[in-house]
């Protein structure tokens, strides 16, 4: 049994994770080879698998995007501050490991709302000494709290980016996802960027449709939108080219050990927004 292994049942017994039923974090785990996930994630991953063969693709295709827009936002952009909202079991490399590549002194704040992302924080906040990584355990529908614990390491008065990627497919309308973007991006400084990932339907409508019932059916809520409802994310910023675009359109120039996969439907818009 390996050290994760270990880790992820002594959890599971500690009772502070629930294994009775699917986390978004743990399934995405699974997706990306991860040890992090329980039955029940894999239950539901293989269930989509099923229904797509190349799901496994198309979450490795979004972390892809990740990083090819860190690079962008650290290299082009020179953004030196981040805070990442939905971030995930750690998977190398992360969001700070590219931007702190290209400048040390990169700040990163994590956010996660699930108790097995932060049991990893450590991972996350394995820092470079000249820059500094911090992790917040937070809902992203109280973003009151995630801004007021980001400010203890993050300077507001400087430009940074805000990501949210591959997480408010995770949000109902109930959730009011547009309020809660706009609460955030409304927080940073001119010359801050939003980078936001989102399921849609547009391409293949019946596979993703059924998708969604099955992780309703396991008690998950997803949210494909449209490409309209996904540019709505970034009503009033300048978005940067190639535009709302599926994630293997988005700077493909930037891509560092990348493989594609001919059958896959990418069925995620992504963009980068400019806060003028
Ligand atoms: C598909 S993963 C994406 C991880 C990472 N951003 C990436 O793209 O590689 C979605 C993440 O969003 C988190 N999440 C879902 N709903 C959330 C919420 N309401 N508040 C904060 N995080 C949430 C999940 O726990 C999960 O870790």
């Amino acid at each position: 049994m390996t050290g994760t292994e270990d880790h992820r049942d002594a959890l599971a017994a500690s009772g502070r994770i629930d294994t009775s039923r699917p986390h978004p974090a743990r399934v995405y785990d699974w997706y990306l080879g991860g040890k992090d996930n329980y039955p029940v994630d894999e239950a539901l991953a293989r269930q989509i698998m099923s229904l797509d063969g190349t799901a496994q693709h198309v979450a490795r295709t979004n972390r892809w995007f990740m990083q090819r827009v860190t690079r962008w936002l650290a290299r082009e952009a020179g953004v030196r501050q981040y805070l990442d909202i939905g971030t995930g079991i750690p998977t190398e490399p992360n969001l700070h490991q590219i931007a702190q590549s290209v400048a040390p002194e990169a700040r990163v704040v994590y956010t996660d709302n699930d108790p097995i992302v932060l049991t990893h924080a450590e991972a996350l906040l394995r820092s470079t000494p000249q820059g500094a990584t911090e992790y917040v355990q937070a809902d992203v529908r109280d973003p009151a709290r995630i801004l007021e614990q980001a400010r203890k390491t993050l300077d507001f008065d400087r430009p940074l980016a805000l990501s949210l990627v591959a997480l408010t497919h995770f949000l109902g309308d109930d959730d009011r996802p547009y309020a809660l973007v706009s609460e955030l991006v409304d927080a940073l400084p001119a010359g801050s960027f939003l980078v936001l990932s989102q399921l849609t339907a547009d391409l293949d409508p019946a596979a993703v449709m059924r998708g969604v019932e099955m992780y309703s059916a396991s008690g998950v809520t997803l949210a494909p939108r449209t490409h309209a409802e996904v540019s709505r994310f970034f009503d009033g910023l300048d978005v940067v080219e190639p535009g709302v675009v599926t994630l293997t359109e988005w700077r493909p120039d930037l891509a560092v050990d990348e493989v594609s996969d001919p059958d896959a439907v990418i069925s995620l818009y992504g963009a980068v927004a400019r806060k003028a």
